[in-house]
């Protein structure tokens, strides 16, 4: 319910909605005139590596527009005001990865060339605020590993120095998941608590279907996807650990991925259902449970991604 003069204690959320208020910054503050120092090719690597990354940024501002009224009839006004600063920071990652684009004359790779991305975009919008959390926390830790490499290997070139401020603001965005997620868990049931390890797996499972097809352009930028889909993966589990999701530590240093949950086919079909998808149903029960192709398939049948491939 709407509260009108809701009390707006001094937490951590509210703290956090300070500094974002006061680290605001723009396209305007990056020096254009740093140099980019990469061939054509390296160019085109760049802009199709950075594609899931880019409408992450979109998808991070989208949802959470689309999550602020559920705060707010929650109640929980602290989380309602940080998102405000949430939404202006994913709004400038957006801008000038937008303009960075342009400096290097090439586009993101389409829809249609990686429907992965869409898939991604597709899940992340599912299910109510703590999943939504829950899928920012997963897409900031991964954005944080690709910046983060960016930022150490091109500290003076335009997308290090870019990087180096995107990173600012997404540390924020990891305490803010963090914080919310530690409060909220201890209130989540049995199957609740699974249904977001198995949001985990998918999203991961997508993230793979997306470094095979951006293998070649990272290789050609001087790094290996798949070592940084590792760290990814060893950060989701630390992070899952940490909020509560998982009971067990991850491994010591080991960029393990966090153990699959068993695969549950019924809900999985519910969700399909719910999804609205039209034409004949994936096979489901004759896959494996834990063949990583499952949820893919379950939800790349559906009519917004035939749309999008067939465009
Ligand atoms: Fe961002
Ligand atoms: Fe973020």
């Amino acid at each position: 319910m709407l509260r009108l003069f809701p009390d707006l204690s001094d937490d951590l959320l509210k703290r956090l909605y300070h500094k974002g208020a006061h680290a605001h910054w723009t396209s305007e503050d990056i020096d254009w005139d740093a140099p980019v120092s990469l061939d054509d090719r390296g160019g085109l690597a760049l802009a199709r590596v950075l594609s899931p990354v880019y409408l992450g940024e979109q998808s991070a501002m989208i949802g959470a527009a689309n999550v602020l009224p559920q705060l707010a009839m929650a109640g929980e006004s602290t989380a309602q005001l940080y998102l405000t600063t949430f939404i202006g920071d994913e709004a400038r990652h957006f801008e000038v990865l937008t303009r960075l684009y342009h400096r290097l004359g090439h586009e993101p790779v389409s829809i249609r060339a990686l429907p992965a991305m869409l898939r991604y975009h597709h899940r992340l919008r599912q299910g109510d605020r703590i999943d939504w959390v829950w899928g920012i926390l997963i897409s900031d830790l991964f954005a944080k590993n690709f910046y983060q490499m960016f930022a150490h290997e091109q500290q003076n070139q335009l997308f290090g120095t870019m990087s180096q401020r995107i990173l600012v603001d997404e540390s924020r965005h990891q305490a803010f998941c963090d914080h919310y997620l530690t409060q909220a868990m201890p209130h989540l049931g049995p199957e609740r608590r699974k249904a977001l390890r198995t949001m985990r797996d998918e999203l991961l499972d997508i993230m793979e279907d997306m470094q095979t097809v951006l293998g070649e352009d990272a290789e050609v930028l001087g790094f290996h996807g798949q070592d940084m889909l590792d760290r990814v993966m060893a950060d989701v589990a630390a992070h899952a650990h940490r909020i509560g999701l998982d009971d067990d530590p991850p491994p010591s240093g080991g960029r393990r991925r966090p153990p699959r949950e068993a695969v549950d086919l019924a809900a999985r079909r519910r969700l399909k259902a719910q999804e609205g998808a039209q034409g004949p149903l994936q096979s489901l029960e004759t896959q494996e449970c834990d063949c990583g192709v499952c949820p893919i398939a379950a939800i790349c049948q559906s009519r917004i991604v035939r749309r999008a491939v067939a465009r």
